[in-house]
């Protein structure tokens, strides 16, 4: 695969072969690991993400007419290719839902043509990032866009009003009812930070989180197994819990406190939407005690946090996988202090908070266990919280 510094060379140059002209900026969008709280976002809940290294790449040059032309570099094809440029008026633009990629694009620049962008523009996009890996590819292409185009019109939108922006695209756009998680950690992650995030009103601080300092890694095993948030039981889950909702006549399941969680499962007949409450409620008071945890540096007492967050969404919400299953059940017997899977589920990737020094021997015993089963062996990195989304100002 082409080193990044390679990539974006060859970008560059693919946008001139393509366009005969330079682009004028290049923006870069992170995905993103949850350390926890996970389907809390649509819930009016809390969640602590971080932004990763790899980054989606949006090179943009804005035209004197209403024409919008994009296409992507296909990092993972040697030598790189570029597929011919999708092109489409922005008069023809529409609320509404596309199977492909190209509903984050269209559906970015559709939004923002009622924000003031007036003339199309040429793009080429390509992405560091595994698409269905539960490490949020989709939103990091629609903020590199989005905040490209904002910048590149000088639209005046704050990252939040962007992070909320995508969130309608994934929405509408792309048909899938997610939250604001995603976006909100690639645009506003910050180096060595956690984004302790409150959905309920959008505001969040930052956690500072290194936790090699403490003689630890958190180590990052894609699955390899492919999710498609679209097509899984993820629109099912929210559905679910709107359902939990109206039995309980509250607006959200913010409301449900640990306190009243009991009383409140009572009301709710379904045994299975009381399992879906149950994992809600729980999950919200696990980032609280996380976000305490890594304040006191009790990494111990973080890493059960973990493994709990885990079961629940494994038994409480089924949104885990067998594949999922075994990196974290391997992981916590080879002795790390917690394990979870991260992101919306039903594929994707695992974290484990491993003591320094033994990450090599928990990578082994992992992808050997995938192997006896007969699973696709998985990947694994150490991702470091990084700086959310940005103006590649070094290159243009
Ligand atoms: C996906 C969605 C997010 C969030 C997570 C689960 O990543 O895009 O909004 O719901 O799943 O926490």
């Amino acid at each position: 695969m082409p080193t990044h510094a390679t990539s974006i060379g060859v970008a560059i140059q693919s946008f001139e072969n393509t366009y005969g002209v330079r682009p004028s900026g290049i923006w870069r969008a992170p995905g993103r690991v949850n350390l926890i709280g996970e389907h809390t976002d649509y819930n009016c809940g809390l969640v602590l993400p971080f932004a990763i290294s790899e980054s989606c790449f949006a090179l943009m040059t804005p035209r004197n007419d209403q024409l919008m032309r994009i296409c992507s570099l296909k990092e993972t094809t040697i030598p790189v290719t570029i597929e011919s440029p999708h092109e489409i008026h922005l008069d023809a633009l529409e609320p509404k839902t596309m199977s492909t990629w190209l509903a984050y694009p269209y559906g970015i620049a559709y939004l923002l043509t009622h924000h003031g962008m007036k003339t199309g523009c040429d793009i080429v996009v390509y992405s560091q990032i595994p698409i269905g890996s539960g490490l949020s590819s989709s939103a990091a292409l629609a903020c590199s866009l989005g905040l490209g185009l904002c910048e590149l019109y000088s639209l005046g939108l704050s990252r939040l009003d962007i992070a909320q922006m995508v969130r309608q695209v994934e929405n509408t756009f792309a048909g899938v009812p997610s939250g604001i998680l995603d976006p909100l950690a690639s645009l506003t992650g910050k180096l060595d930070n956690l984004v302790y995030l409150d959905t309920l009103d959008n505001s969040y601080r930052y956690i500072p989180f290194n936790p090699t300092s403490c003689d630890l890694e958190l180590l990052l095993i894609d699955s390899n197994v492919r999710h498609r948030l679209s097509t899984s039981q993820y629109a099912q889950r929210s559905q679910e819990c709107l359902e939990i909702c109206e039995n309980l006549s509250v607006t959200s399941l913010r409301e449900v406190s640990l306190d009243n969680l009991e009383s409140a499962l009572e009301l709710i007949s379904s045994p299975v939407l009381k399992r879906r409450c149950r994992h809600v409620v729980t999950e919200n008071r696990r980032v609280e005690l996380a976000v305490e945890c890594i304040e006191n540096q009790d990494f111990v007492q973080l890493g059960a946090l973990l493994t709990q967050g885990h079961e629940s969404l494994r038994d409480d919400f089924e949104v885990s996988v067998p594949e999922l299953d075994m990196a974290v059940e391997v992981a916590i017997t080879r002795g790390c202090l917690g394990a979870r899977m991260t992101g919306g589920g039903f594929g994707g990737s695992a974290i484990a908070l491993v003591p320094k020094g033994s990450s090599e021997a928990v990578r082994k015993a992992i992808s050997e266990a995938y192997d006896k089963h007969g699973y696709a062996l998985p990947d694994f990195s150490i991702p470091r919280p990084s700086q959310g989304a940005t103006r590649q100002e070094d290159y243009c």
